[in-house]
C-alpha cells in the first residue's frame, strides 16, 4: 500500500477517486483550496470508505493549500518524511476545468494549470517522489479526424484550457526523457466524466450555471431550471444532436487505481492512456435515459450550435484494458441512475447536506 498526496483531492473526480483509492488501502493526504469544492465532500469520502476517528486522521489527511505554493508543498513533502510517512506518489487533479472561461480568463487557466503542475512537479523532483497520474483531457484532440479517437491522434487543442493541459503533457515527457529511469507517470485523458457514487452521498456540484450537459438535464430534472438548450439539431449523427463519450465517475476512480497499481509495479515509463467507454451517446439519448431513471420530464428546445463543438468525440480506449486490463463497467443508465440519485438527495448541492 502506498501514501499519496491528491491534489484537488476534494473536487467531483478527485472525491470519488479518494473512495476508491482508500477502499483499496491506500493512505492518502489531500491538498485542495477549495476554490471549486468544500471539505464536506471529503467527510462523506471518509464516510463512504466507513473510516472510524482515529482511522480518518491517519489515512485520510487534508490540507487546504495552492499547488502553486513552492513553499508549502515543500514543507508537506518533508514533513511526511520526518514523521516516517514520505509521499510515495501523487494523483494531480487540481486544476482549471472550464472551457468557456479559460477564452474570457486564460492568464488564470496557464497560471494554475501550467505553473502549478510545474511547481508540483519541482516539488516532487526535489524530494524524490517521481510517480505521478495526471489528469490530462480529451480535449486535446480539438476537432477529431478519425472517431473512435486513438492516444496517436494530433494534438490540436482548439481554446485555453486545451493548450494548458497540452503544455503538462509536453512538460511531462520532457521531464522523463531527462531521467528516463527515474519518472513513472500516466497522463489519463479522460472523456467526458458524469454520474455520481452510487449511495448520492457525493456528485459533481457545479458553482452557477452548469456549461456542461449532464448536470444541466439533472438540474432541470429536479426542477432547479425549467429546460435544456440542445445545442444544434443538424449535426452528422443518428438523431441530428451531438455524440461524446460518457464516463461513469466511479469507472473513471477505477481507472486511476489501475494506473497507479501499473506504474508502481512496472519499470520506470510514461504512459499515455484514454479513459472513456469507447460508446456514444447523443444528446437526447443522454435526457431520455435521465427521465427514465429519474421518473421526471426534462423539456428541451432546440437551439443554435454551441461555438467550438465537435459532432462527435468517442474514444478509442483498447490501449487502457491492454496496459491496465481496465474497461468501463457501468453504461448510460447506470450513470443516470447514479446521476440522479446525488442531484435528488442534493438538489443545491453541497450546500443543502440531503
Ligand atoms: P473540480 O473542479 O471538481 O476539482 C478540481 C479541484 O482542484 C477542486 O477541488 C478545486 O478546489 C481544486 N483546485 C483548483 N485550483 C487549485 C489550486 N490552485 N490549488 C489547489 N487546489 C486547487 O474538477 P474535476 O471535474 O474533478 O476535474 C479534475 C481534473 O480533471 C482537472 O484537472 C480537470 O481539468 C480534469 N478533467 C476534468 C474533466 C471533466 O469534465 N470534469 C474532463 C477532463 C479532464
Ligand atoms: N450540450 C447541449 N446543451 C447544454 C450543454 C451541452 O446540447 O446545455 C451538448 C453539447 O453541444 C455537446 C454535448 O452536449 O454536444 C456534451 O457537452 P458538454 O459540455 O457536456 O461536454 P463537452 O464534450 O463539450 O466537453 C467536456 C468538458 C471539456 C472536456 C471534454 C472531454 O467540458 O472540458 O468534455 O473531456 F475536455
Amino acid at each position: 500500500m502506498a501514501r499519496l498526496l491528491i491534489t484537488g483531492g476534494a473536487g467531483f473526480i478527485g472525491s470519488h477517486t479518494c473512495v476508491v483509492l482508500l477502499q483499496a488501502g491506500h493512505d492518502l493526504l489531500v491538498l485542495d483550496d477549495f476554490s471549486n469544492s468544500t471539505p464536506l465532500a471529503l467527510e462523506r469520502v471518509s464516510a463512504l470508505a466507513q473510516l472510524d476517528n482515529q482511522s480518518c486522521q491517519a489515512r485520510l489527511q487534508v490540507r487546504r493549500g495552492d499547488i502553486r505554493d513552492p513553499a508549502g508543498l515543500d514543507n508537506l513533502f518533508a514533513q511526511s518524511a520526518s514523521a516516517g510517512a514520505p509521499i510515495d506518489a501523487v494523483i494531480h487533479f487540481a486544476g482549471l476545468k472550464a472551457v468557456g472561461e479559460s477564452m474570457r480568463v486564460p492568464l488564470r487557466y496557464w497560471d494554475v494549470n501550467l505553473t502549478g503542475s510545474r511547481c508540483l512537479l519541482a516539488a516532487m523532483d526535489a524530494h524524490g517522489c517521481r510517480t505521478l497520474v495526471f489528469s490530462s483531457s480529451a480535449t486535446l484532440y480539438g476537432y477529431p479526424e478519425c472517431v473512435p479517437i486513438p492516444e496517436t491522434a494530433p494534438i490540436q487543442p482548439i481554446n485555453p484550457y486545451g493548450h494548458s493541459k497540452a503544455a503538462v503533457e509536453q512538460l511531462l515527457h520532457d521531464l522523463a526523457a531527462s531521467a528516463p529511469n527515474q519518472w513513472r507517470i500516466a497522463c489519463l485523458r479522460y472523456f467526458n466524466p458524469v454520474g455520481a457514487h452510487p449511495s448520492g452521498e457525493i456528485g459533481e456540484d457545479p458553482l452557477g450555471t452548469p456549461n456542461n450537459l449532464f448536470p444541466f438535464v439533472s438540474q432541470v430534472a429536479v426542477g432547479r431550471r425549467k429546460s435544456l438548450q440542445v445545442f444544434g439539431g443538424d449535426w452528422p449523427t443518428n438523431d441530428g444532436t451531438g455524440v461524446r463519450d460518457y464516463i461513469h465517475v466511479m469507472d473513471l476512480a477505477e481507472g486511476h487505481r489501475a494506473a497507479l497499481d501499473c506504474l508502481l509495479a512496472e519499470p520506470a515509463q510514461l504512459l499515455t492512456l484514454n479513459l472513456g467507454s469507447g460508446q456514444g451517446a447523443s444528446v437526447l439519448e443522454v435526457v431520455h435515459a435521465f427521465e427514465r431513471a429519474s421518473g421526471r420530464q426534462v423539456p428541451y428546445e432546440h437551439v443554435a450550435r454551441r461555438a467550438g463543438d465537435a459532432a462527435i468525440t468517442v474514444a478509442d480506449p483498447s490501449l487502457a484494458l491492454q496496459r491496465l486490463g481496465w474497461r468501463t463497467q457501468r453504461g448510460l443508465d447506470d450513470i443516470s441512475r447514479d446521476g440522479w440519485a446525488w442531484q435528488s438527495a442534493n438538489p443545491d448541492g453541497y450546500d443543502e447536506p440531503g
